[in-house]
């Protein structure tokens, strides 16, 4: 029977404290540096969830919502929102996280495309992945959108060979 993991399976959390030589001219997280931890982040879930190495195949979307000053206690949140055939869309949530006043604040998200490889770097099939959660379901209904318009913007993929993006805007 073909193998199916769960997105908590993928889960995994990083959390740092910004020190002075991660920030920007404003004493915030420098973006470059935030990038970095989120591919990280997203790397150990891709692996967690297909246990074969895994390479970034594209990143498809990171948002700077709120700045991380320097001090600030940063969390990493990411897990599997589906898997694909070879390749699978990992979700990192970003929070800022305030010990003293007991305040967890959302500062950005990030959805990336990992590839598993074999010994070759060729892709190689991986487990599916069940949603169980409200949020992980809503993940796994608009990753096949994300998807194709990732494709399509690589080039990889012809604008009228797309399904969900076609039905999205009616053509
Ligand atoms: C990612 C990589 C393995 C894809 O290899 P490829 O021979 O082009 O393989 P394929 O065309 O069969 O694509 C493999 C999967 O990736 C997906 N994919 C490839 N590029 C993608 C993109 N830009 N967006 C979304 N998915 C993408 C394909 O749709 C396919 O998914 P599926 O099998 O689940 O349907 C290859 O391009 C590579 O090794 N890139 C370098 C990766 C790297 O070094 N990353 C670190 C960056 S410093």
């Amino acid at each position: 029977m073909e193998k199916t993991k769960t997105a908590s399976e993928s889960l995994t959390i990083m959390t740092n404290i910004v020190l002075p030589n991660e920030t920007n001219s404003l004493r915030n997280l420098f973006g470059g540096e935030l990038l970095a931890k989120m591919d990280r982040c997203a790397s150990i879930s891709a692996a967690r969830h297909c246990e074969r190495r895994v390479v970034t195949a594209s990143v498809n979307h990171v948002s700077f919502d709120k700045p991380i000053p320097e001090g600030g206690i940063v969390v990493l949140e990411s897990k599997v929102s589906r898997a694909f055939s070879t390749s699978m869309e990992i979700y990192v949530d970003v929070w800022l996280d305030d010990p003293i006043n007991q305040k967890k604040v959302h500062t950005n998200s990030g959805i990336y495309t990992f590839v598993a490889v074999d010994e070759f770097n060729r892709p190689i099939p991986i487990p599916k992945m069940t949603p169980e959660t409200e949020e992980e379901i809503q993940r796994f209904e608009a990753a096949l959108r994300r998807k194709e318009l990732s494709l399509i913007l690589s080039g990889r993929m012809k604008a009228a060979d797309s399904v969900e993006l076609r039905k999205l805007f009616g053509s």
